[in-house]
């Protein structure tokens, strides 16, 4: 797995700092009451959730949704389809939405309105990635851990073929590895 790995582009000290910064920045803007409800946006938020939450010292609670827009070894979105969703009882609540990375921007423009079918209090984004492309920035997002270039990036939850998402750091692949799982 290391060996696949062209250069990091993101060190885990990196995100652990961000990460810290976001925590802080998110419970100031909630200081004002209403309950809060993260939804992260699975399998690719998983370890963002974790570590974010963890920063967080006021009371949340948790719901989930997946859904799929990179299948198998796809390295540009094939279209993003829900394939489930755990969210419950979020009606009148302040829920932020966590995603990996914003790229197209399509499924936060899935998951956003059937949030909103909920009667949320509101639904804030948070994204610890987003790309640079206009499709990216069309899709508000209140809170960003980096802005990266336009390139296929894997690691700390991001997939490649559903692998790689347990390396610590966000990293770029060599071109070998990614052919080897066309
Ligand atoms: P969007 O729907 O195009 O904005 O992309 C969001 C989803 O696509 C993310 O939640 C990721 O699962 C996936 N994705 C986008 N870019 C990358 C990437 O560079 N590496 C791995 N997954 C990505
Ligand atoms: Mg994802």
């Amino acid at each position: 797995m290391q060996a696949d790995i062209e250069r990091i582009l993101i060190s885990r000290q990196q995100i652990e700092h961000r990460i810290k910064e976001m925590a802080r920045q998110i419970v100031a803007d909630h200081s004002n009451g209403g309950e809060v409800t993260l939804v992260p946006i699975l399998t690719g938020a998983m370890i963002f959730c974790a570590d974010l939450m963890r920063q967080m010292p006021i009371e949340l609670q948790i719901g989930m949704m997946t859904v799929s827009s990179y299948p198998g070894a796809a390295t540009a979105t094939q279209g993003s389809q829900l394939v489930g969703q755990q969210v419950k009882n979020v009606t009148g609540r302040h829920i932020l939405l966590l995603d990996d990375i914003l790229d197209s921007g399509g499924t936060l423009k899935l998951v956003i309105p059937l949030l909103e079918r909920l009667k949320p209090a509101s639904v804030k984004v948070c994204v610890l990635l987003r790309k640079d492309r206009p499709s990216a920035r069309e899709v508000q997002a209140d809170y960003v851990g980096f802005d990266i270039p336009d390139e296929f990036v894997v690691g700390y939850g991001l997939d490649y073929d559903d692998y790689y998402r347990n390396l610590p750091d966000i990293v770029t692949l060599k071109r070998e590895a990614i052919e080897k799982r066309k």
